[in-house]
């Protein structure tokens, strides 16, 4: 299911992270000033141990008023420089992470919105979800609060390693050997890190991706009995999550004693050092408090910076997620000529077309024609192409071989807008978004129509009617994907949006599901009224649609094996008879 969880090559995140902060150097005036505030942070942190000497050898060892008077208030005065600092660092860091999680989502989705139908049929939609929910977060985190901790704490520990170094270099050079041994723990525990991050976003991205299934799919679950299953695979990946979870965190609180206990080696041997007796005589009871101070003070950015490590390995992963899918091809739109309203000549030259490399054919050199207001129906069985091939005139998919022509023109040569201007589209199930009935028949484009405009189209699809039933009428909220709606409901709303689109082409995938003769003939007209004066492609599962069609192609494993019109095809008694006969034996008294 998931194409990346523990195969992730660990990729170069210093690439990743230059890339990223791409995004946030629009900002860089803010980040000017926030790193001031940490300076201010790191240096009060310094000038705190640093007044531990004259606080001792001035007050207590030599008792000098001076010093005893003003140590109190060089305290607070630290402490609220520190907190001023703090308090803007922070707020401005922030501001500037989720600026850059506001522009990464944004990039995202406009990507979104331009990618291929192939890759949506090759992506799960939660682990897409996932990556804008999850993954965004993560680099949020890598962004903001990680960039604070590394700026501020090493900053901290290099002020404090300097006050370290002016009271004596000599035990401060035995404190930095020790520096090597962290950092070699610390490149190791990096891409461990890194490996977990990316299998814990690919186990979030399942949780997402079952629950939502769930959801989406609950009657089916319910009438199937399909709870135990869809526990069970929600089980397998909300454990999987755990676990993945668990090895973070192990590695997380593993390496914090682990780098602690090391300086804690160091701590005890610079003790022992400075009570030789060569240095004792060397560095006065102030010196060497203030020194101890420091060191201590060391340790929580040490340690915060062991651990900031996790959230910005973690980020790296997910920003790598995020570009993977920022960075997948969209559709090709390299054509630069533009149809005013088209005639709707439709012409499809000996075309062929296969999903993917070394896929089978699923059109098998077909050639037909349309003119202009004509209809061509397609019939044949189940599976045969039909769906695939009206969808290949609005260029969902990439044509393999031969050409589609619009008006004498090659699709591929238009502007991919203009060409879609050109067709309005009733699928074979209808897609309605959780707005309310006028938004869903204004959809798009369309979206700046007058209220008049609706009526009429909602008129002439016959679904006036019940939309004056509705609560609230045109302004009923119709819920996730139409859920309000009935099935004969959703589609007069679909013929509604299609006719308001009043394009000449229409693409027309008739559902198959029967409807009560009331709503079929509501609908019926509905469809005669939408395809009066347009050439239409219809998959045609309806007696009436086919009869009246121009042209009959009987498609069957991606070629047309019969053409004609319906009394031709009959007379003729090939496929086209035989599936008359079948299908529409009992209905042609009706
Ligand atoms: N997105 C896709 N990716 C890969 N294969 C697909 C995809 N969509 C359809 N197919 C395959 O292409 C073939 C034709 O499917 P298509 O939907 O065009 O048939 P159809 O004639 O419309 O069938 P029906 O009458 O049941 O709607 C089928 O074998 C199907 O498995
Ligand atoms: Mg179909």
């Amino acid at each position: 299911m998931s194409d990346h969880s523990p195969h992730t090559p660990v990729v170069d995140g210093a690439v990743i992270y230059r890339r990223l902060l791409g995004y946030a150097y629009p900002y860089r005036l803010y980040f000017v000033v926030a790193a001031l505030g940490m300076g201010l942070e790191a240096g009060a942190d310094t000038a705190f141990a640093a007044l531990m000497k004259p606080m001792l050898d001035g007050s207590f060892v030599n008792k000098d008023q001076h010093w005893i008077g003003l140590i109190p208030w060089l305290i607070v005065a630290l402490f609220t420089i520190r907190g001023l600092a703090g308090f803007a660092s922070g707020y401005m860091m922030s501001w500037i992470g989720r600026q850059v999680i506001k522009s990464l989502r944004g990039a995202m989705f406009d990507h979104l919105l331009c990618l291929p139908a192939r890759f949506f049929d090759q992506n799960a939609s939660g682990q897409l979800i996932s990556k804008f929910t999850y993954d965004v977060e993560q680099v949020a985190n890598a962004t903001t609060q990680a960039v604070t901790v590394s700026i501020r704490d090493t900053l901290a520990i290099i002020g404090l390693l300097g006050w370290m170094t002016y009271i004596s270099w000599r035990l401060t050079l035995a404190f930095i050997v020790v520096g090597p041994v962290i950092a070699i723990i610390i490149v190791y525990i990096n891409r461990r890190y890194r490996k977990i991050g990316a299998a814990l976003q690919a186990s979030m991205g399942d949780v997402t991706h079952v629950a939502e299934e769930s959801v989406e799919g609950y009657r089916v679950i319910k009438a199937f009995g399909g709870k135990e299953y869809e526990r069970q695979r929600f089980e397998g990946a909300n454990e999987r999550n755990r676990q993945q979870y668990m090895k973070m965190v192990a590695t997380k609180v593993g390496s914090i004693p682990l780098v602690q206990f090391i300086v804690g080696l160091a701590l005890a041997g610079i003790t022992y050092m400075a009570t030789l007796d060569s240095m004792l005589g060397t560095i006065s009871v102030g010196s060497f408090m203030s020194f101890l101070v420091a060191m201590l003070m060391l340790l929580t950015p040490m340690k915060r910076l062991t651990t900031v490590n996790a959230a910005i390995q973690l980020g790296i992963a997910a920003a790598k997620s995020l570009f993977d899918l920022l960075d997948s091809t969209a559709e090709s739109d390299h054509g630069t000529q533009v149809l005013g309203r088209a005639t709707g000549a439709v012409r499809y030259e000996k075309l062929s077309f296969q999903y993917g490399r070394g896929n089978a054919r699923i059109i098998d050199d077909v050639s037909f024609e349309v003119s202009p207001g004509q209809t061509v129906a397609f019939v044949g069985p189940s599976g045969g192409g039909k769906t695939t091939l009206v969808s290949l005139l609005m260029r969902f998919y990439d044509i393999g071989h031969g050409r589609i022509l619009l008006d004498g023109r090659d699709i591929r040569d238009l502007k991919l807008d203009n060409l879609r201007k050109q067709i309005a589209f009733v699928g074979q199930d209808v897609i309605l978004f959780n707005d309310t009935v006028a938004r869903n028949i204004a959809y798009g484009a369309l979206s700046d129509v007058s209220e008049e405009e609706i009526v009429k189209a909602a008129t002439a699809a016959y679904a006036m009617d019940f939309i004056r039933e509705l609560p609230q009428g045109l302004d009923t909220l119709v819920g996730e994907n139409g859920v309000l709606l009935s099935g004969g409901q959703r589609q007069r709303l679909a013929i509604a949006r299609a006719l308001l689109k009043d394009a000449p082409v229409l693409i027309l995938d008739e559902a198959t599901s029967a409807l009560d003769t009331e709503s079929e003939r509501h609908i019926q007209r509905a469809l005669d009224g939408l395809m009066k004066n347009r050439t239409t492609l219809v998959i045609a599962h309806r007696l009436s649609t086919i009869e009246k069609a121009d042209q009959i192609l009987y498609v069957e494993d991606g070629r047309i094996v019969e053409r004609g019109r319906h009394e031709e095809l009959l007379a003729k008694g090939g496929h086209y008879a035989a599936l008359h006969r079948l299908q529409f034996h009992g209905l042609e008294g009706a």
